[in-house]
C-alpha cells in the first residue's frame, strides 16, 4: 500500500511511500533486490514488524515517522559506522530545526537525545545480492513526533511534546532529507573527521563519567572521545578501552534496569 502525497527530495534522491510496511529496512533490500539505486527513501506511516538495535522491536504506530535509505557506501563496510554518526547529525539538525532553544544532544552511538530522553533510533544493516554483488547500506531511521513508547530502555520523548506546533511525518521526513543530503556531502567532500568534530560538539557526557551495558559486560569509565573511525574511548583508571557497540548511560540514568 503506497502514499502519494509528493514530498520535494534533494537532487539524486526520490522515494516511495507506503502506508504499512512490515519494517521500512525490510522493504528498502526488496526495493534494492528489484533494482533501486542508491538515494532511494522509503517511507512508511506504520511498521508492523518495527526493528531496533540488538534485535530489539521498534514500536511503530502512525503518527511517528518510519523510513530507510538504500545508500551505495563502494563495498566499504569499515563505512558503515562513520555513516551512522552522518546520520545522528541529520537527526540531530531535523529535531533542532523544529525545536528552538531546545537541548538536542547526539548520544553515543547513534540516539539523539532531548532533554536527556531518546527521541530517534537509527538502525544501519548491510545489503548484497550476492555474496559478489556491491554491498549496500540500508539505513532505518525512526524519530518519534506524536508519540512515544512508555517503559524503555532509555526514557522517551517525541517531537510535539517540547512545541506548539503539530508537526507530522511528512514534515519530518522532508527536513531529514534535505538534513541527510547535507551531512553526506560533507562526509564524501571532507571526509568523517570533519564528522566527528561536528558529533563531539554536539554529545551529551564527553569527559564526563558514563556507564557503557554490552552483553556480557557493563563497564564504568570516563567518556574520552572517539577514535578515528567513531568507536568510544572509554578511561577506567590507566586504561584507555575501546568500546565498539553498546548502550550508554549518563549518571542520572545509570539507575535504569537492564531489560
Ligand atoms: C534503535 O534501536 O534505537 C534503532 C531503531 C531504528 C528504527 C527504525 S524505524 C525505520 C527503520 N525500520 C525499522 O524496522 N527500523 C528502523
Amino acid at each position: 500500500m503506497t502514499n502519494n502525497n509528493k514530498i520535494k527530495m534533494p537532487d539524486g534522491f526520490d522515494y516511495q511511500a507506503f502506508l504499512s510496511l512490515d519494517s521500512t529496512n525490510k522493504e528498502a533490500v526488496r526495493q534494492a533486490h528489484m533494482g533501486a539505486k542508491s538515494g532511494f527513501w522509503i517511507s512508511s506511516i506504520e511498521q508492523t514488524e518495527g526493528r531496533g538495535r540488538r534485535g530489539r522491536k521498534w514500536a511503530s504506530v502512525s503518527g511517528n515517522l518510519y523510513c530507510s535509505l538504500i545508500y551505495d557506501s563502494q563495498s566499504e563496510i569499515y563505512k558503515a559506522s562513520q555513516l551512522s554518526f552522518v546520520t545522528t547529525l541529520a537527526v540531530c539538525d531535523t529535531v533542532a530545526e523544529c525545536l528552538e532553544g531546545v537541548d538536542v544532544k547526539c548520544k553515543w552511538p547513534n540516539d539523539v537525545l532531548v532533554d536527556n530522553k531518546k527521541i530517534s533510533g537509527i538502525l544501519l544493516e548491510t545489503f548484497s545480492k550476492t555474496p559478489k554483488d556491491p554491498i549496500f547500506m540500508i539505513i532505518g531511521i525512526g524519530i518519534n513526533i506524536q508519540d512515544h513508547p512508555k517503559l524503555t530502555l532509555y526514557e522517551a520523548t517525541h517531537i510535539n511534546e517540547h512545541t506548539k506546533t503539530d508537526f507530522n511525518a511528512d514534515d519530518i521526513f522532508s527536513i531529514l532529507t534535505q538534513k541527510m543530503a547535507y551531512w553526506l556531502e560533507i562526509w564524501n567532500v571532507q571526509g568523517f573527521a570533519t564528522i566527528r568534530e561536528q558529533w563531539l560538539k554536539h554529545c551529551k557526557g564527553l569527559g564526563e563519567n558514563i556507564c557503557v551495558r554490552m552483553p556480557n559486560e557493563e563497564l564504568m569509565g570516563r567518556f574520552v572521545d572517539l577514535d578515528s573511525n567513531g568507536a568510544l574511548r572509554l578511561a577506567i583508571g590507566d586504561e584507555i578501552r575501546l568500546i565498539h557497540s553498546g548502550d550508554v548511560f549518563f549518571d542520572t540514568t545509570k539507575n535504569n534496569k537492564r531489560k
